[in-house]
């Protein structure tokens, strides 16, 4: 019987319902006449008819219930339920009973009039005769196909521009003109402290020193941009910042998620993969068979297993009541839709329970893709870093030594002290009535008269009575259960499954409705996989998103570079290229870009002559981009772009925007000298107030505050907890790490001013910076001066210059009013020769000036 899709309450209706159909089927079979007597011919009586009243819901665009009735091995196939189709036995098939009425609330076509009998009669005719189908010249190309993110990128020309002195690299061609084609004027260079502050942030997430912004103030070479580019390029702090971005994709997490959310101690060694894959600028097509497929690498290494936590960042239900295979699907689910929108750009998720509504992915094809993921299982290897091992690897030495010297302790003791011991004994243990009689008797010998079997016998005794020996016999066996545990370090990774589950079609997204099995299969829309001994792995997968025939990887990896880098992507909707998302709006610069990073276009990113670079180069393509004197501009607001591009899609201007929250502390940070720039390793705890922690489940929460330097972190390294994310990251839009994340939300709400004002984090820092100036600088004017570049590397104006000191000044005489509350906002220590009240003025002007609005925007 088929699988009926009605609400649960109507299933046994149904059911019932579609027994007496099914009935009532058979016994029409029987009444009717043999349709077969008429001669059909499927090319002029069927083909028609299905592509008339049936294709608009089962063919190139929409697949309803998972079936096509355009293609030959699509319609024989059959739907989601199973074959529509049974060739030779009409009355059998699906398609004949829904389009006969025979199945209440399925009659087919849902929509228009019924079909007559005689169009019934011919399909039953057609299916009685062997369903032969005669496949017509090629199949028109489906609709959907046409769509603009499909076609392959290729390597554009060059526009012509009118004006000449302005580009520095392709890029600007396309920008000018389409400018031109506006009548608009880019905007000039920003100054050099705007440009160096603009690409620390960018690329590090991090303040220039007054140091740095003066030397490149000062360097007079053609090439100081680029040299300044080389230089931050090959900061390791350059893969911290990067790999934060691949993190929000990565929906990365330090504990599992839902009710009990335990912790994930070692998620980091795959964070630190990222930051070490990115600061080696590995290129982005190993970094995607890496981390898809690492383990199916020839001779996997370990890091290259790890490199697969990538999908080990998906939620872990560990209740004691949830459905194991329930919470295992959900993972392979995300894993899927993840891999979809991170690489391919679209929402295929919108697939799991239907066709796509919108772009061609049918529900089949989710499962095919699901199928990839359906074989892996889950695998935490051990994994302790060279100093873990090393560590352990002395421990054991030292347990050993230990060993050796029990045993020589236990051997001297036999040989110096036993005897004695015995003596001894043997003389308060005469008359013992605790002993037993055969002992006795022996004592009660003259020592000298004893037979040495009497002898042997009385040694052997007094050994199971002496405590100083069972005490070293005791330490002696015990000892090897002390030694010490191998390093607990686990890397999560995911490996082929030995016995891997067949994949079925979830009928609607419901795990436990089973429809077709499927294989693993990509995409039909898009470029085929290349041909494989076996059924295609994970590690096809991988290769297929970065074979350089796939239109979409390459497009959608330097959308999101470019999103970085401008505040937004040329196409805005990072997650979706497909038709409902927005369309780019420099196509011809996205293919530019695309083809260049993905070794397509021979001249790849060719500037100034350098030789080409290697092919999927992130570092390359940052590169040009930042080189770019469109990436250049300065931020200004123009009020004439106002009404004409007021969300600066044509890109007469650069952007300002505030930085992603993790750099919002790092600011803090970096400006107060507090700033820890150690790169890597476990996560941290900075200060929680003490009742969030409480909102995790049953007190589960341990939050023990980092102490000393590790305090001072980079916020990338704060744990996060998912039920219990860290609050100023929540406040300043860090994503929830549930699901991807391709592009953050930029809220401002007045939380945001109070947490950077009140929180004792960012309180500290502004201590510290007020303290970090008195003590670099002597003069009121030198310190103002020095604050004011250590947060915005730049001079104060005249201006700004009047108001700080008036500023200062009082400070200093409201400070005075109240020396206890000036202790209290000084904190300590105290610069040498600095009053309480002196350092409290500083630190409230350097919150002020941390409070400024250009502090946490990068212009
Ligand atoms: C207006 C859209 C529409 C048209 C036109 C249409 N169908 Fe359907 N078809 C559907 C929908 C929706 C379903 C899923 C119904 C359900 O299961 O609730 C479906 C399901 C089916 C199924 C069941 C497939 C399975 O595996 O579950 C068959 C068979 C089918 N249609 C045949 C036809 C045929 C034959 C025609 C043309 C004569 C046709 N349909 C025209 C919308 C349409
Ligand atoms: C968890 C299951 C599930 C997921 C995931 C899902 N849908 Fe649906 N959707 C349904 C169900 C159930 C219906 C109603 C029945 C139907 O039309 O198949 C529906 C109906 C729709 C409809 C209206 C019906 C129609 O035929 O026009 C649209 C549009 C739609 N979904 C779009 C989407 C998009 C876009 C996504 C991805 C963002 C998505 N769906 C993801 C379950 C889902």
């Amino acid at each position: 019987m088929s699988v009926l899709r009605l609400p649960a309450g109507l299933t046994i209706l149904a059911l019932t319902l579609a027994a007496v159909a099914g009935a009532l089927g058979a016994e029409k079979r029987l009444a009717a006449p043999a349709a077969a007597r008429r001669a059909v011919s499927f090319a002029r009586d069927v083909q028609p008819l299905l592509a008339r009243r049936c294709v608009a819901c089962h063919g190139p665009d929409q697949q309803k219930a998972g079936l096509r009735l355009d293609r030959k091995a699509d319609a024989l196939r059959g739907g989601d339920t199973g074959r529509a189709i049974v060739p030779g036995t009409s009355a059998e098939s699906l398609l004949v009973r829904y389009v006969t009425g025979h199945v209440p609330g399925k009659v087919m076509p849902p929509v228009g009039p019924r079909l007559t009998a005689a169009q019934v009669d011919a399909l039953r005719a057609w299916i009685d005769d062997g369903a032969e189908w005669t496949e017509a010249a090629a199949p028109a190309a489906p609709a959907r196909a046409s769509h603009w993110a499909f076609q392959p990128p290729r390597p554009p020309k060059l526009p012509q521009t009118k004006r000449q002195d302005w580009a520095r690299n392709p890029i600007d061609r396309f920008i000018l003109a389409r400018l031109e084609r506006e009548r608009l004027q880019p905007s000039p260079s920003a100054d050099r402290p705007t440009l160096i502050r603009r690409l620390t942030l960018d690329l590090h997430g991090l303040l220039p020193t007054p140091a740095e912004v003066e030397a490149f103030v000062q360097d007079r070479s053609p090439d100081a941009y680029e040299k300044l580019v080389d230089r931050l390029l090959a900061s390791p702090h350059f893969g911290e910042r990067w790999a934060r971005h691949w993190l929000d994709l990565a929906r990365y997490a330090d504990s599992d998620g839902y009710e009990k959310d335990l912790p994930r101690p070692y998620a980091y060694l795959y964070r630190d993969w990222v930051i070490h894959a990115l600061n080696a600028d590995m290129p982005f097509d190993q970094f995607t068979r890496e981390q898809l497929a690492g383990d199916l690498l020839p001779n996997a290494t370990l890091e290259q297993k790890i490199a697969t936590g990538f999908h080990r960042n998906t939620l872990k239900n560990r209740e004691g009541g949830a459905d194991p295979e329930e919470d295992r699907s959900k993972a392979t689910v995300d894993r899927t839709n993840t891999t979809g929108s991170v690489w391919l750009g679209l929402t295929v998720g919108c697939a799991e329970c239907h066709t796509h509504k919108y772009d061609p992915i049918s529900h089949r094809e989710y499962y095919s893709l699901y199928a990839f993921f359906n074989s892996a299982q889950e695998v935490d290897l051990p994994a302790a870093t060279a100093a873990e091992q090393e560590a352990h690897r002395q421990a054991l030495a030292r347990h050993a030594a230990d060993g050796e010297r029990l045993a020589a302790a236990l051997a001297t003791f036999e040989r110096e002290q036993l005897s004695m011991r015995q003596a001894a004994w043997e003389k308060t243990a005469v008359g013992s009535e605790a002993l037993p009689e055969s002992i006795r008797a022996i004592l009660r010998t003259e020592p000298d008269q004893r037979t040495p079997a009497q002898q042997a016998a009385l040694a052997q005794h007094f050994r199971t009575v002496d405590p100083e020996l069972a005490r070293l016999t005791r330490a002696l066996a015990e000892h090897p259960k002390k030694a010490p545990a191998p390093p607990p370090t686990r890397a999560q990774t995911l490996a082929e499954s030995p016995k891997p589950p067949a994949t079925f079609i979830h009928v609607r997204g419901d795990f436990l409705r089973k429809g077709e099995p499927v294989q693993p299969q990509t995409l039909g829309v898009l470029p085929p996989l290349s041909p494989t001994s076996g059924t295609p792995t994970r590690l096809d997968l991988a290769r297929w998103l970065v074979d350089g025939r796939n239109p979409l990887t390459a497009r959608v990896t330097v959308n999101r570079v470019w999103q970085q880098l401008f505040g937004r992507g040329l196409v805005a909707t990072p997650d979706d290229f497909g038709v409902r998302g927005e369309r780019p709006s420099h196509p011809e610069l996205l293919d530019w870009l695309a083809t260049g990073f993905a070794g397509v276009s021979s001249s790849g990113f060719q500037v100034s002559g350098s030789a080409n670079p290697k092919p999927w180069s992130l570092k390359s393509l940052i590169r040009v981009i930042v080189s770019s004197a469109t990436y250049r501009q300065s931020s200004r607001h123009r009020p004439e772009l106002e009404a004409r591009d007021p969300k600066n899609l044509l890109l007469a201007r650069q952007t300002r925007f505030r930085p992603e929250a993790e750099v919002v502390r790092d600011l803090y940070l970096a400006a107060s000298g507090l700033l820890n720039r150690s790169v890597g390793g476990p996560c941290i705890r900075p200060p929680l107030p003490a009742d969030i922690a409480a909102l995790g489940y049953a007190n589960s929460v341990k939050w023990t505050e980092s102490q000393g330097a590790e305090r001072y972190r980079r916020g990338m390294y704060i744990f996060f907890q998912r039920t219990v994310p860290y609050p100023m990251l929540a406040t300043f839009d860090a994503p929830d790490s549930n699901v991807t994340c391709t592009r953050r939300e930029r809220s401002n709400t007045p939380l945001q001013a109070l947490t950077l004002l009140n929180d004792p984090v960012f309180f500290e820092c502004a201590q510290a910076l007020g303290r970090r100036v008195v003590t670099e600088q002597s003069s009121t004017e030198a310190r103002l001066v020095h604050a004011f570049r250590l947060c915005l590397a730049r001079d104060p104006s005249a201006t700004e210059r009047v108001r700080l000191r008036r500023l200062y000044a009082e400070l200093l005489q409201l400070c005075g009013a109240d020396a206890g509350q000036a202790a209290k906002l000084a904190g300590s220590p105290l610069p040498a020769g600095v009053s309480p009240v002196e350092a409290a003025a500083w630190t409230a002007v350097a919150r002020t000036i941390m409070n400024l609005d250009e502090f946490v925007t990068r212009e």
